[in-house]
């Protein structure tokens, strides 16, 4: 087997130092990730590459180590939970707890109580789902590191601006949740009992007009928080656009797990995984309560309208809202019974389908060509990885 004792030609150029410095030291501090890290006897993901050479973290003379095709899945799937951590950061600020577990922003009163509209819990909901994120950003890479692997830093990326509402921070940031195209293909996709896009099925978006233009799912300014209708808009769109990014991870873990060799590896990935299938299961069931609406953005003037699920012409076992476990569906054959199953599953390309969907999603709009560079490389490592290699 292929071990992996030296850092990837992918390895972040890990200079967080001289770039966006500001933006993640920030951050750095908003989790004490430096902290945190300091007791792995990591410091932030600046791992020396004399550290990374290191005999020791060799696998076959310390019994520890893993393959470059473990390391390159792990890898993919820090940066991916480092965008998530990204994102959710930015919701937690303006509609969630801002507290010592989850720091950062002081609250936007009006966006919060339009996300309560779903579930009165929501704020709770965005900040465990945040504190999740960066707590598999954390231990993925620091397991990468305890293995002698190089682990992901995307600091050099902070670039994208904040919202500039009342209560977020004033930080570079990963992703823009200002210019959301969600696919909400996932709403039918898990009611339907016959399709399954593993076997070649589409299914329809449960929000049509979510796909067409580009949509806010914070407020961009408070302006965005005068009209309240409007602002119910950017909320639902916020709680559609929260089951859209975990539904991508429920898939995305059990498709890597098929690639992975080392059966502790695979604990991770499967344990990890896990919890991505329970935020999807919670955020399906709060999106189904968005209030119908339909309204006119002020500043792009991109129309969108919330359907009503439960009601003719849609309603029924592909929209009715409270179907929200997954329905038995054709898994594997058609010639095999119904199952009730996580889809799609399939393991060929998935990393790089979980790149596209983000970028599709808008969730990247902004980003510097250097940025989808690096990512489509720890996308294709992920996906050359090999069960053993
Ligand atoms: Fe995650
Ligand atoms: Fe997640």
């Amino acid at each position: 087997m292929a071990r992996e004792t030296l850092p990837a030609t992918i390895s972040s150029p890990t200079d967080a130092a001289s770039t966006g410095k500001d933006a993640s030291s920030q951050l750095n501090r908003s989790f004490d990730r430096r902290s945190l890290l300091k007791g792995l006897g990591i410091v932030g993901a600046a791992v020396s590459v004399g550290s990374l050479l290191a005999p020791e973290a060799d696998a076959d003379s310390s019994g520890g180590g893993i393959t470059h095709g473990d390391a390159a899945i792990l890898r993919f799937l820090a940066a991916a939970e480092i965008l998530e951590t990204d994102l959710w950061q930015q919701y937690n600020e303006l509609g969630g707890i801002q507290d010592s577990e989850v720091p950062g922003g002081s609250g936007s009163p009006a966006y919060t109580a339009a996300i309560s509209q779903l579930d009165g819990d929501m704020a709770q909901y965005i900040h465990d789902n945040t504190e999740d994120e960066l707590t598999h950003e954390l231990f993925i890479n620091a397991y990468l590191v305890s293995k002698g692997a190089s682990p992901v830093n995307l600091d050099q990326f902070r670039t994208l601006p904040s919202s500039n509402a009342s209560g977020a921070q004033q930080i570079g940031r990963l992703t823009n949740l200002m210019q959301l195209s969600p696919d909400t293909t996932w709403w039918t996709r898990y009611r339907s009992r016959s399709g399954n896009p593993d076997l070649g099925d589409n299914f329809p978006p449960a929000i049509p007009s979510l796909a067409v233009g580009q949509h806010p799912a914070i407020p961009r300014t408070d302006d965005d928080l005068a009209d309240p209708n409007f602002l119910q808009a950017i909320a639902n769109t916020a709680g559609f656009h929260f089951a859209t990014i975990e539904q991508g991870g429920t898939s995305l873990y059990p498709k890597v797990a098929q690639r992975v060799s080392s059966v502790e590896v695979l604990r991770i990935v499967l344990s990890i995984g896990g919890t991505e299938i329970s935020h999807f299961q919670t955020w399906s069931d709060k999106a189904g309560n968005a209030p119908p609406l339909t309204a006119v953005d002020p500043v792009t003037g991109v129309s969108v309208t919330f359907p009503d699920l439960n009601s003719s012409p849609l309603g029924g076992e592909d929209f009715q809202t409270n179907l929200i476990m997954p329905e038995p569906t054709a898994f594997l054959s058609r010639n095999l019974p119904a199952c009730s199953i996580i889809r799609p599953t399939a393991t060929q390309g998935a990393a790089m389908g979980a790149l596209a969907g983000l970028t599709a999603d808008g969730l990247f709009i902004g980003q510097a060509p250097a940025f989808f560079h690096f990512m489509r490389e720890l996308a294709t490592a992920a996906d050359n990885a090999r069960r053993g290699g």
